[in-house]
C-alpha cells in the first residue's frame, strides 16, 4: 500500500504534477534561481546580453555560451568550478536580426562558433545564492577555434592530417559537446555528439567518401560555416569531419592545459562519458553513440589509476569494447581489436561504428547518458526513443529488429537499459541486464506502450537523455522528448527531471522545465545543498520574462532549509 512505500521511501520530496506552462517548478520547500544564462559576462567590463542584437561578436568569447548542456563540479582549493557544454546554437536566438537566423558572414559564423564549446567558470553563493564568479584565475572559455591536441592511436593518421596540420596532431576546436564525465583525478571530459551538422560542401556535385553517409555528414551545412569558414567547406578540407566526434580530456585546474581529444575513446556521435575505476584501478569509461540503430561501448584502460600519479596517457592506452546484450539477459561487451574488425587500431578509433557493426554488436535506441552507480556495482543507460526501430535502418547502418533492450517496434517513449557485471567488475567482459524502466503511457497506450509497472499516471514521461547518480545512489533522470502534452503524451506534459530509486523502482518527478526546453546536465556543489540543472534551448523569453530572447539557464535547486539534497 502507498502508506507502507511512503514510510519506506528514499524519495525525501513530495513529488510534482506534470505541467505546460514557460517556468521551472520544483516541490514544495525548494526554489530555484538562474545562475548563468547565455549571454552573462563571465568578465567585467562586458555587458550583459543585449537582447536586440544577441550580443556582439566581441564579447561572444566572453560570455557564458549557448544550449547549456552536460556539466561537472570540480573543488580546486577553496574554488567552487563548474565545467559546462555549450552544445550547439539556436541561430534565430544568436542572430534575432538575421533572416531565419541565417548568417550571412564570417563574423556571424564566428560569432556562433564562439557560443559554443566549454565554459569553465568558478561560482560563489553569497546573502542572493549563487553567482559566477567573474574575472576568476579559472574562467576559459574554449570554443569552436580553441587549439587542441590530439592524442591516441588515431592521431598522426593520414585521415586526420590538413594543410593547416600536415602531422594530423592538433586541431581547432570541439563541437556539440553533448554530455560529460568526469575522472577520478579530476579533469572534464566533454564529448563531441553531432558533428556532421557543421560541414558542407560548396560544391554539390562533390563526391564523398562512403563512411561520410555512416556518419551523416553530408553537403549541406546546418549553419552554412562552409561558405564563409573553408575549414568546414568539404571542398577545401575534405579531412576535418575525422577530427571530430571525439572525447575531449580538459584540466579545469589549469586554464593553461591544451584540451585532449582522446581518439582511443572512439569516433561517433557521444553522448557522455561515465567513468568508473575496475576493483584492480583500470579505469572503465562508458560511451552511448547516440543515433537511431547504433551502439553502447565501453573503454577500459591498460594501466591503472594510482592517486597522484602519471594520469597523460590512461586514455590513450587501452580497448574499446562494444556491447553485445543477448535475449537471455545476458550480455558480453565485444573487443574491437585489428583481429575481429579487419581493420588497423586508427581506422578502428576514426570509424568506430564500422568496425562495432563488424563485431555484431547490438543495435540501440539512441543510447544517450550512461550513469554508474556509486553505491552498487551497476551501469545504466538512457535509451531515449527510436521511430525507427523494426520499421527503416540508418544509411550504412545494421538491421534494426525488435528485441533484447529495444523490445519496442517504432519506439516512441524510451527506456532505460542496466547492466551488472560479472564478478561485480565494471571491467569484466560479460554482464546481466535487465530493464529498469520503459516508459509508457498507462491510460492511451496498448501493450508494451502502457509501459513498465512502475510507470503510473503520477510520474508520466517519455525519452530520458541525462541520468546522473547522486551520491546516496538515487538516480536522477532528465528528459528531452515530446512535450505536447496530446496524445500518445497526455499527462505528460513539459520535459523534466524525475528521481528513481533503483532498488523499489520508485519513480517520481522532481522538476518540471519551462514549455520547449529539455532539462539536461546536473552536478552538486561541493557541499551537496545546492544542486546545478541545466534548462537548454526554451522556446519563450525565460528566465528574464516578456521581450526579452530565450535563454538556456544553469539553475540551481536547494531545499528551504538547506538540507543536503544528493
Ligand atoms: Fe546531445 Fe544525444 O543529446
Ligand atoms: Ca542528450
Ligand atoms: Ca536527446
Ligand atoms: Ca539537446
Amino acid at each position: 500500500g502507498s502508506t507502507a512505500q511512503a514510510a519506506t521511501s528514499r524519495i525525501a520530496f513530495k513529488p510534482l504534477a506534470a505541467q505546460t506552462d514557460f517556468t521551472i517548478h520544483v516541490p514544495e520547500g525548494y526554489s530555484w534561481k538562474p545562475v548563468a544564462k547565455w549571454g552573462q559576462p563571465l568578465f567585467s567590463g562586458v555587458d550583459d546580453l543585449d537582447h536586440a542584437t544577441g550580443g556582439a561578436l566581441e564579447t561572444s568569447d566572453k560570455v557564458f555560451g549557448e544550449n547549456t548542456d552536460g556539466m561537472e563540479a570540480f573543488t580546486v582549493g577553496n574554488h567552487q568550478l563548474i565545467a559546462v557544454n555549450h552544445e550547439y546554437v539556436n541561430p534565430k536566438i544568436n542572430l534575432p536580426n538575421n533572416e531565419g537566423g541565417v548568417p550571412t558572414s564570417a563574423d556571424d559564423v564566428r560569432k556562433l562558433q564562439n557560443l559554443q564549446g566549454v565554459t569553465v567558470m568558478e561560482v560563489a553563493e553569497g546573502e542572493n545564492g549563487w553567482d559566477i564568479v567573474k574575472d576568476s584565475p579559472f574562467t576559459r572559455r574554449i570554443h569552436q577555434n580553441t587549439p587542441m591536441k590530439i592524442a591516441g592511436p588515431a592521431a598522426g593518421h593520414n585521415l586526420l592530417k590538413t594543410d593547416a596540420d600536415p602531422a594530423g596532431v592538433e586541431v581547432l576546436g570541439t563541437m556539440n559537446n553533448c554530455g560529460a564525465g568526469k575522472t577520478p583525478w579530476g579533469t572534464y571530459l566533454t564529448c563531441e555528439e553531432n558533428f556532421n551538422g557543421y560541414f558542407g560542401s560548396t560544391d554539390a556535385n562533390l563526391e564523398l567518401p562512403e563512411d561520410f553517409g555512416r556518419y551523416g555528414i553530408g553537403h549541406e551545412g546546418r549553419y552554412a560555416y562552409e561558405k564563409f569558414d573553408a575549414r568546414f567547406d568539404l571542398a577545401t578540407t575534405p579531412n576535418e569531419p575525422y577530427r571530430f566526434g571525439y572525447i575531449v580530456e580538459i584540466d579545469p585546474a589549469n586554464p593553461d592545459a591544451m584540451p585532449v581529444k582522446r581518439t582511443a575513446l572512439g569516433r561517433f556521435k557521444h553522448e557522455n562519458a561515465a567513468c568508473v575505476l575496475a576493483p584492480d584501478g583500470r579505469v572503465v569509461v562508458y560511451l552511448g553513440d547516440d543515433e537511431r540503430g547504433e551502439f553502447l561501448y565501453k573503454f577500459v584502460s591498460d594501466g591503472v589509476y594510482t592517486p597522484g600519479g602519471d594520469t597523460s596517457t590512461l586514455l590513450d592506452e587501452g580497448q574499446l569494447y562494444a556491447a553485445k546484450f543477448n535475449e537471455d539477459g545476458n550480455g558480453e561487451w565485444v573487443a574491437l581489436t585489428p583481429e575481429a574488425t579487419g581493420m588497423s587500431q586508427p581506422q578502428i578509433c576514426i570509424l568506430t561504428r564500422v568496425a562495432a557493426s563488424k563485431v555484431g554488436a547490438t543495435t540501440m535506441d539512441r543510447p544517450e547518458w550512461v550513469a554508474v552507480n556509486p553505491v552498487a556495482v551497476e551501469a545504466y543507460c538512457a535509451l531515449t526513443n527510436n521511430k525507427n526501430r523494426g520499421l527503416k535502418t540508418n544509411a550504412g547502418g545494421d538491421e534494426t529488429p525488435v528485441g533484447g533492450p529495444n523490445p519496442r517496434e517504432a519506439n516512441k517513449y524510451g527506456q532505460i537499459v542496466r547492466w551488472f557485471p560479472a564478478g561485480d567488475d565494471h571491467a569484466s567482459d560479460s554482464f546481466t541486464w535487465d530493464l529498469y524502466v520503459m516508459a509508457g503511457n498507462p491510460t492511451v497506450g496498448e501493450g508494451l506502450y502502457k509501459g513498465s509497472e512502475n510507470i503510473n499516471a503520477g510520474n508520466l514521461f517519455n525519452s530520458p537523455d541525462g541520468m546522473m547518480f547522486d551520491s546516496t545512489g538515487l538516480l536522477w533522470i532528465q528528459t528531452d522528448g515530446d512535450d505536447d502534452n496530446e496524445g500518445e503524451f497526455e499527462g505528460m506534459g513539459n520535459n523534466q527531471m524525475l528521481a528513481g530509486d533503483p532498488v523499489t523502482g520508485q519513480i517520481e518527478r522532481f522538476l518540471t522545465g519551462p514549455n520547449g526546453s529539455e532539462v539536461t546536465g546536473l552536478t552538486w556543489s561541493a557541499d551537496k545543498r545546492t544542486m546545478f540543472v541545466g534548462i537548454q534551448h526554451p522556446s519563450a523569453p525565460f528566465p528574464d520574462g516578456e521581450g526579452k530572447l530565450a535563454r538556456s539557464t544553469v539553475v540551481a535547486v536547494k531545499r528551504d532549509d538547506n538540507a543536503i539534497i544528493g
